[in-house]
């Protein structure tokens, strides 16, 4: 695999690592070995980021997170991501790869729902010294709302901006974002996004943080202001994430008017 010191950043959907229709955490530890052995091969500075799936959503969603604070049900969410990222990082090491799990509720301040302050330093340190570091959707604390539920689609461009990342790539269950006949749209910009829209809708699973559409939004929000393209595409399908390290466009792109789009 190629080597790059440009920094990637790398989503693993919380519909990929687990089953989302559950109501209660379903881990698939299949699946996590298998993307920890696509991953293993990669020898360039990575910052993983992986979704809740049914660790956090459901338990967000029975406390009303989005709507009031409540302290029990912000803490019952957190340690169940937590529990999630263990089991991801534990894999991970098992199959070689030196990971250690980051948890947003530790180190990011939120306001009114968006991240506002994040301590990155040591972040920095583990990337130099070839420590990859696991971050998750979490609750974290909230300037206005006391605890804010922070999606892994907001943290990826939000390091991205402040890491400067040079390849993004959102692996979920699908294709890619799908149009209302199923096909993978290529490439979506603020100039084609309205068009494309009316196909792109929240998650058919119980998810807070706005689904596809909500993801499709922070990453043309993050090309708007950055010219940072990302790639979403599919990281259940095996084989795919590795082909996404080593830099080839899969699933759908999101970018600035400017990008040509090339087959
Ligand atoms: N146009 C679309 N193309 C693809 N998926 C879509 C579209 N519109 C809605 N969706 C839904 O969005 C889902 C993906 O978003 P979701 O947030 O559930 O996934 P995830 O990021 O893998 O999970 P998590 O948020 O737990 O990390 C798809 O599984 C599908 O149900
Ligand atoms: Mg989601």
């Amino acid at each position: 695999m190629v080597s790059s010191e440009s920094l990637t950043i790398l989503k693993i959907g919380g519909s990929v690592i687990t089953d989302k229709k559950a109501d209660d955490g379903v881990v698939r530890v299949n699946e996590i070995r298998r993307i920890a052995q696509e991953i293993s091969g990669f020898k360039g500075k990575l910052i993983i980021v992986h979704g809740a799936g049914s660790f956090g959503h459901p338990q967000a969603k029975r406390f009303s997170l989005n709507e009031q604070f409540n302290a029990t049900g912000s803490i019952i969410t957190h340690l169940s991501v937590k529990e999630l990222c263990g089991m991801v990082v534990g894999i991970l090491n098992e199959n070689g790869i030196c990971a250690v799990g980051v948890h947003p509720m530790c180190c990011m301040l939120a306001d009114n729902g968006r991240i506002k302050t994040m301590f990155l330093d040591h972040i920095y340190c583990m990337l130099e010294k070839s420590i990859i570091p696991v971050l998750h959707g979490d609750v974290v604390m909230d300037n206005s709302l006391g605890t804010s539920v922070i999606s892994g689609d907001q943290i990826v461009p939000y390091l991205a901006k402040q890491m400067k990342a040079g390849l993004l790539g959102i692996g979920s269950a699908t294709a890619g974002v799908l149009d209302d006949k199923g096909s993978t749209i290529p490439v979506i910009t603020p100039k084609n996004f309205e068009n494309v829209k009316k196909h792109i809708r929240g998650s058919e699973n119980t998810d807070v943080t706005g689904g596809m559409l909500g993801k499709v939004q922070e990453m043309l929000e993050l090309s708007d202001s950055t010219y940072i393209t990302s790639h979403i595409f599919d990281a259940s399908k095996p084989g795919n994430i590795g082909r996404f390290l080593k830099g080839e466009k899969i699933g759908t792109v999101i970018t600035h008017e400017q990008y040509e789009c090339r087959s």
